[in-house]
């Protein structure tokens, strides 16, 4: 099969995990016969240095021409990047929300697995982790807190700054309706996630999720609020298997889920609008600090190029190849340094890279 994947390396880390994602893609061309040619795009703050803004009409045309987008990170130090003296709507972050909106990604999946390789590398408590978990946040990415309408002003000498949160039952419903459609791939469950006990938006999205609900009988739906599942995923992560959620509440809720697998450095992502069309990027930031030394750890990113292969390409045995590969290297004792622990082989970026790649037979 041919197949266009537009490439944005992006900031930070992002040039190096992406770079190992295509040598890996590359691997699984060769040994099964695909062509998959790249078309190398800016965003993010390498996009603010060449064309002052983060994100070009071009980049989000040629991202449209594409079959799929495969993504590394964008951002850089908040605190000392120029960057971030930029107005608001020029940062890096901005290009990354104007993107997910130009494309109409509205569904963003981040799953969550605590490998049992890395289950020393896991931060909870023995007797909580020797249960595993596998579960995907839904998190509804064009809508919500992040995309409402917002401003600061300053009335006689009082400074007032406001962001909206607000979701039409359209958005609520297609969302909903994305996580029972994977539910029923996986256990069954979904769990949503709002704060209905106080926020107008989350009680119509738990009208809107429990109508949708009604379509999916073989799905159990249970509701819980936004507090309580923050608490719950470190006392007992087995019990999800689904979650569906808002867009900043999905935010936080995956870095918390990310963390408990060892790494963020492990959470892939997919990004999608209604059709096969996705994004595909590492849950995780930028990384400045590490960045340029071949230190980070590209499994986010190979991972997230494996969902690009079954959600995009439809290519089952080609993303199969791509996550076993992972496992086998991580059964082989390999770890970058954020999942390094006693007793394994510490290896860089190129090498991660590089071993995955060739346990693709
Ligand atoms: C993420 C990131 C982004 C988000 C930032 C960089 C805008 O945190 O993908 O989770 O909040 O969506
Ligand atoms: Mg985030």
């Amino acid at each position: 099969m041919n197949k266009k994947i537009a490439v944005i390396k992006g900031d930070g880390i992002g040039p190096e995990i992406v770079g190992e994602a295509m040598k890996v893609l590359d691997k699984v061309a060769q040994v099964y016969g695909h062509n998959f040619e790249y078309d190398q795009l800016l965003m993010g703050g390498c996009s603010i240095d060449a064309y002052g803004v983060p994100l070009t009409d071009e980049t989000v045309s040629r991202c449209k021409a594409a079959d799929a987008v495969l993504m590394g990170s964008i951002g850089g130090d908040t605190t000392t990047s120029p960057w971030y003296k930029l107005p608001a709507n020029l940062r890096p972050e901005a290009g990354l929300l104007g993107i997910r909106k130009a494309l109409g990604l509205f569904a963003n999946l981040r799953p969550s697995r605590l490998y049992p390789q890395l289950a020393g590398a896991c931060p909870l408590k023995e007797e909580i982790s020797s249960r595993g978990f596998d579960m995907l946040i839904m998190r509804e990415l064009t809508g919500g807190l992040y995309f409402g309408e917002r401003k600061t002003v300053e009335e006689n000498g009082v400074t007032t700054a406001v962001d909206t949160l607000t979701y039409t039952d359209g958005e609520i419903r297609r969302i909903a309706v994305k996580a029972f459609e994977v539910a029923m791939k996986r256990r069954k469950k979904v769990t949503s996630v709002d704060k209905a006990n106080v926020l107008d938006s989350s009680r119509l999205w738990r009208k809107i999720v429990t109508e949708v609900a009604a379509d999916y009988p073989e799905v159990t739906l249970e509701h819980m609020l936004v507090d309580n599942s923050a608490m719950q995923l470190v006392k007992d992560p087995a019990q999800f298997d689904v979650m569906v959620t808002e867009n900043m509440f999905g935010d936080i809720l995956s870095d918390e889920a990310s963390m408990i697998t060892g790494s963020i450095g492990m959470l892939p992502s997919a990004s999608m609008n209604e059709t096969k069309f996705g994004l595909y990027e590492p849950s995780g930031g930028s990384a400045p600090d590490i960045a340029g030394q071949n230190k980070a750890n590209p499994i986010a990113t190979i991972l997230s190029a494996a969902m690009m292969l079954r959600f995009s390409f439809d290519m089952q045995a080609e993303a199969d190849a791509v996550e076993n590969a992972v496992e086998n290297v991580l059964d082989n004792g390999f770890r970058t340094g954020d999942i390094m622990s006693d007793g394994m082989k510490c290896v860089s970026c190129s090498q991660m890279g590089d071993l995955i790649s060739a346990a693709i037979k």
